[in-house]
């Protein structure tokens, strides 16, 4: 008979515990809250459940979740990394994520969750320990990034010395790769830290931007988001009161209109197709703006990137709400995730689909 797991682990950005822990409450009212540390939360499954390891979570603030097998707690980096073999046994691992819960609040400069030193350090030592009689056959690249499907073992280092052993199949972007942690780098130093938040937006939406594409860039002051789109070959209309780098402003396929989102004439929208919006505002405040936009009978936008602020804590409970009015425009996929580089703030992608121009 196939195992049941007990618990589920989740991982999530320091201060988003209690956002996460509200919305599976909601979700998955049959969940147990078990235990957390700051960045890593564990729930107990009900005895009957079938959730299997490509199960969907719908949760804006899991940056990882999976299936619990138990803990690696051996006193020096080797005997642990034995400990994750034995606790993995005979499943059939197909790639091997370890990454580090988050350590520092949105406050912090250092906040951007990455794969840490420690974390290197923990999966080259389980890579270099896997028993010859293991079976395990990882891909190419030691099985850092997973192909759709592949069991996934999973090692999350809540402390230096306490490893939380697990595994998930992976399936969409974010569940291919250690911590969810969507990789960028950028080619130059970047205008703003924007340009990691959309350069992961548009690797976690997938979303089928064209070449050439024509975006519409609200709050695009100084620049990074508009930076990364120019650097795909993108056109941008940047619409900010604010003054735009002249890193940005040398590109030609850049315009800047210096106002307030409401006050841009409707017909400068009429060429573009793609959407994004970054201000420093409420989410009422900036889905009241794109709504005026993309409800207005002479402009066709196909899909969105929205950064929305939660400016109090209290408005993540609002998120279900936020999709269903975008979903209500006419956007029939619309998915919500907390990004590695976020603050207090979330990613709201939607997109039509087919797109009737
Ligand atoms: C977090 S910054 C945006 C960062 C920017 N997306 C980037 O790529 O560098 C927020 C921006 O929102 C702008 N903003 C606030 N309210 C706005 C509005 N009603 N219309 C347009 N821009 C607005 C501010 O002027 C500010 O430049």
């Amino acid at each position: 008979m196939a195992e049941r797991p007990q618990f589920l682990f989740v991982t999530c950005h320091v201060g988003a515990e209690a956002a996460l822990k509200a919305e599976i409450a909601c979700d998955w009212p049959d969940l147990r809250f078990s235990f957390s540390r700051p960045g890593f939360v564990t729930f107990k499954l009900p005895p009957d459940h079938n959730l299997v390891g490509d199960f969907d979570l719908r949760s804006t603030f899991a940056q990882t979740y999976g299936f619990s097998l138990g803990r690696a707690h051996g006193e020096n980096l080797q005997s642990r990394a034995a400990e994750t073999w034995r606790i993995l046994g005979t499943r059939p691992a197909r790639a091997l994520h370890v990454w580090q819960r988050d350590l520092y609040s949105a406050e912090d400069d250092r906040h951007a969750i990455q794969i840490s030193p420690e974390a290197i350090e923990a999966r080259n030592a389980i890579l270099n320990s896997c028993p010859e009689d293991s079976g395990v056959a990882f891909a190419e690249n030691g099985g850092g990034r997973a192909n759709r499907g592949d069991f996934v073992l999973d090692c999350v280092l809540v402390e230096a010395d306490d490893w939380w052993i697990g595994y998930h199949r992976a399936r969409r972007a974010g569940s291919r790769v250690a911590g969810g942690l969507l990789g960028v780098a950028p080619p130059v130093p970047p205008v703003s830290r924007a340009w990691y938040k959309i350069e992961e937006a548009l690797a976690w939406s997938g979303f089928p931007v064209p070449p050439g594409a024509r975006f519409a860039d609200l709050g695009c002051a100084p620049g990074g988001t508009s930076q990364a789109l120019l650097q795909h070959g993108y056109s941008v209309l940047g619409i900010d009161p604010g003054a735009v780098s002249p890193v940005v402003l040398e590109y030609p396929n850049f315009r800047h209109v210096r106002c307030r989102a409401p006050q841009v004439r409707r017909r400068e929208f009429r060429k573009i197709r793609w959407l994004t919006a970054d201000m420093n505002v409420a989410p009422q405040y900036t889905l009241e703006a794109v709504e005026s936009i993309v409800m207005h009978p002479e402009i066709r936008i196909r899909g969105m990137l929205l950064t929305l602020k939660l400016l109090e804590w209290n408005l993540a409970e609002q998120i279900p709400a936020f999709r269903r009015r975008v979903q209500e425009w006419g956007f029939n996929q619309v998915r919500t995730r907390q990004l590695g580089h976020h603050r207090q703030e979330f990613c709201l992608a939607a997109l039509k689909k087919p797109f009737r121009r």
